[in-house]
C-alpha cells in the first residue's frame, strides 16, 4: 500500500479557497509605529500575495497597490505629498481612492481614465493599521480585551507589544499551534507542559458569537511568575486571531493576543501583545523573556511543517481525538470556505452560527 502522503510545497494551490476566504477579513500589516518610522514614504508591505504601499496621507491611511500604473515603480519608494501619494519616478500622484490626481509633465491634462492604482480599505487599530481586501462579507476587526480593559479603566493593564515577526508558515498553521493542546507538553515540556503528563484535556469547543471559544486549565508544575499560566479562556473572533486571558492562581489577570497575518499562503507575520494586570510598574524583560523561549521552542517545529501552507482537504493529515481544537478550528475554516460558494452572506452565515 502506497501512502498518500504528499511533502511537496504546493504553495498557493491547494488553499486557493483559505486565500479567496482572507479576502474577506481586516489583516494587521505593520504597526503604528513601523509606518510612523518611515514617513513621509510609505511602507511597503505584502499582504496575501499583494504587494502594498501604505501611508499616512494628510490623517488618512492608505493603502495603495505597490506599483504605479505608469512605468511600474513601487509607490513605496515615492513620499506622501499633502492628500496623495506622489510616485518618485515621473510625479504621478495618486489619491487615497488609488486615482491619479496630478501628471507634472501634463499640468494641462488630461490625466487619463485608467490612470488610477487599486486602493483598499485601511483603519488603525490596536496599534496597527489593518487592511481589507474586500467588504462584502462585512467583517470586523477583532476585538483586543485589554486594550478594553485599559479603555473603560485607564492605566488598569500594563499593554506590552511584543516584536512582530515573519515565519515560514501559513497564517492558519501558526494559528492552530497556538491553540493546539497536545503539543504543551512535548514541544513545551517544563515551560508549558509536562512531558510526563501527555495527555490535554478535550475542552468543549463552543461558537458564541461568531467566535470560537474554550476554556482550557494547565497542568500542576511550578513556573516562574512571568509564566501565562492558570485558567485560560480562549477566543477566536476571526479565523486568525487569538485571544487568551489567563486568571493566575495569584489572582493576576493576564492576556496573551495574536493575530497572524497571511502575507501568503505560506508565509505569515505575526503581530501580538501580552497584558498583565499586576506588575505594572514592573520590568517588561523578564515577562518577555518567557514568550520569547515559547517562541524559541516553537519555532522550528512550527515552521519545518510541509507544505507550508494549510491543507484542509479531508485525509490529507491524520487526526485524532486529542486534537479536538484543531479538529474543530479545520471544521470552521472549512465550513467558511464551502460557503464561499453561497457568496459573502453564506460566509456571514458561518459566522454568525452559534452551537
Ligand atoms: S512610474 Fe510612476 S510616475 Fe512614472
Ligand atoms: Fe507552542
Amino acid at each position: 500500500m502506497t501512502l498518500a502522503l504528499h511533502v511537496e510545497d504546493t504553495t498557493g494551490t491547494r488553499s486557493r479557497g483559505l486565500a479567496d476566504l482572507f479576502e474577506l477579513f481586516w489583516h494587521p500589516v505593520c504597526t503604528v509605529d513601523e509606518l510612523a518610522a518611515v514617513a513621509p514614504r510609505p511602507l511597503a508591505v505584502r499582504l496575501l500575495g499583494r504587494d502594498l504601499a501604505i501611508a499616512r496621507t494628510d490623517g488618512d491611511l492608505v493603502a495603495l497597490a505597490d506599483r504605479c500604473v505608469h512605468r511600474s515603480a513601487r509607490l513605496s519608494v515615492g513620499w506622501v505629498d499633502g492628500a496623495a501619494v506622489r510616485c518618485a519616478y515621473h510625479g504621478w500622484a495618486f489619491g487615497g481612492d488609488g486615482r491619479c490626481t496630478e501628471i507634472p509633465s501634463m499640468p494641462d491634462g488630461p490625466i487619463p481614465e485608467r490612470a488610477c492604482v487599486p486602493s483598499y480599505e485601511a483603519a488603525e487599530r490596536h496599534g496597527l493599521v489593518w487592511v481589507r481586501f474586500d467588504d462584502s462579507a462585512d467583517t470586523s476587526i477583532p476585538a483586543h480585551p485589554a486594550h478594553e480593559r485599559v479603555a473603560a479603566s485607564p492605566g488598569s493593564m500594563r499593554i506590552v507589544v511584543g516584536e512582530p515577526y515573519t515565519w515560514p508558515v501559513g497564517a492558519p498553521r501558526r494559528v492552530e499551534n497556538f491553540v493546539d493542546l497536545a503539543h504543551f507538553a512535548w514541544v513545551h515540556d517544563g515551560t508549558l507542559g509536562r512531558r510526563d503528563d501527555p495527555v490535554p484535556p478535550l475542552p468543549t469547543i463552543a461558537r458564541v458569537d461568531g467566535e470560537l471559544r474554550f476554556a482550557y486549565d494547565p497542568p500542576d508544575m511550578d513556573v516562574e511568575d512571568t509564566a501565562l499560566f492558570g485558567h485560560s479562556e480562549y477566543r477566536m473572533p476571526v479565523p486568525l486571531t487569538v485571544s487568551i486571558e489567563f486568571w493566575l492562581s495569584n489572582g493576576a489577570y493576564r492576556h496573551l493576543w495574536m493575530t497572524a497575518s497571511p502575507v501568503d499562503m505560506a508565509t505569515c507575520r505575526t503581530f501580538w501583545t501580552v497584558s498583565r494586570d499586576d506588575d505594572l510598574d514592573g520590568d517588561d524583560a523578564p515577562h518577555m523573556a518567557f514568550q520569547a523561549q515559547v517562541l524559541a521552542e516553537d519555532e522550528p517545529v512550527v515552521c519545518n511543517q510541509v507544505p507550508r501552507e494549510m491543507v484542509l482537504e479531508p485525509g490529507f493529515e491524520l487526526s485524532v481525538r486529542t486534537d479536538r481544537v484543531s479538529i474543530e478550528y479545520r471544521r470552521w475554516l472549512s465550513q467558511l470556505v464551502a460557503a464561499l460558494a453561497d457568496g459573502p452572506q453564506g460566509v456571514r452565515r458561518v459566522l454568525n452560527s452559534c452551537r
